[in-house]
């Protein structure tokens, strides 16, 4: 099986590096230049439990060196969603499958504009990373992956059982589900209720469980995103709130990825977690105000970057 990841940050370039381990052929594909010439020259660093080791794994800013692909995993910002699957649907042939464990709701269906539905595996990873520097990762935390296909049909379980095996056998304990709505759904509630309060405020994940006021802001918000996905017909978990709040204190020292990004003044994944759930409610009728004041805020403060 070749892999092509396509958005090397520190989620594609721990998948990437955990699959070339075992034997599997990957390529990482990433327009970061300084990153893709450090790993090509002296391999991708990655510290784990304060241990580090090098990776050596292929790496190119230049989509035409990647060659054929049997999967692409699809590891970018939700912004960057389309010319991602753009770039991977030149890389497939008639069967290869693509993958994205984003974060966020819509990227499948961003997929579904270039790629066959019957080819999109959607899933989300309890793995955890972050970038150190060109060509340095930290892997952070290890936890389930879960995947299924997001149109699925006959024989959709033979298909990407071989995905989760190869995933498994790399470390990547992968679970295959008949329906991965739900597991989306599950993993944005989590993304919902962490990421543009810790965004806006400055704060760690785990001070979001300091102060009832802040609690409160992250229930409403869970809440309002659970009545969206029942009016939907997505089942999603009943604890969702406790569950969120279980995220937060398991990742208590880590900043958000949407923190990250309004660090370093980059577009946030508003528009897929918060704004997704506004744009939903719209559409069926249901009054959204804690998410719609999350979104309006956050497209605030990224509208001011200086
Ligand atoms: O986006 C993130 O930061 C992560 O999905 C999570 C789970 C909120 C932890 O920081």
């Amino acid at each position: 099986m070749r892999i092509a990841v396509v958005g090397a940050g520190a989620m594609g370039s721990l998948f990437g590096a955990l699959l070339a381990e075992t034997g599997t052929e990957v390529c990482l594909y990433d327009v970061w230049i300084d990153h893709i010439n450090a790993i090509n020259q002296s391999g991708l660093r990655i510290e784990h439990q304060n241990q580090t080791r090098t990776v050596s794994i292929h790496a190119t800013a230049d989509p035409n060196q990647i060659g054929r692909a049997d999967l692409a995993i699809i590891f970018v910002k939700s912004t960057q969603t389309a010319p991602a699957t753009r770039t991977a649907a030149q890389l497939l042939g008639t069967d290869g499958l693509i993958l994205t464990l984003q974060n966020g709701m819509g990227n499948a269906d961003i997929m579904a504009q270039f790629i066959d539905p019957a080819r999109i595996v959607a899933g989300t990873t309890a793995h955890g990373a972050t970038v150190l520097g060109p060509g340095r990762i930290r892997h952070a935390g290890s936890g389930p992956t879960v995947i299924g296909l997001w149109a699925p049909g006959e024989g959709a379980q033979t298909l990407i059982q071989p995905i989760a095996a190869r995933f498994t056998q790399a470390g990547i304990e992968t679970e295959v589900v008949a329906d991965v709505r739900p597991v989306v759904w599950n993993k944005l509630l989590v993304n919902v209720g962490i990421n543009a309060i810790t965004a806006l405020t400055g704060i760690k994940n785990g001070q979001l469980l300091d102060l009832a006021a802040t609690r409160e802001v992250s229930r409403a918000a869970v809440e309002e995103a659970r009545s969206v996905a029942q009016a939907r017909g997505v089942q999603t978990r009943g604890d969702a709130v406790a569950h969120v709040f279980q995220i937060a204190e398991a990742t208590a020292l880590n900043r958000s990825s949407m923190g990250q990004d309004v660090d370093a003044r980059r577009p946030t994944e508003i528009d897929a977690i918060n704004g997704f759930i506004v744009r939903e409610a719209r559409q069926l009728g249901l009054p959204v105000p804690v998410n719609q004041t999350l979104t309006a805020l956050i497209e605030t403060l990224q509208f001011h970057y200086e």
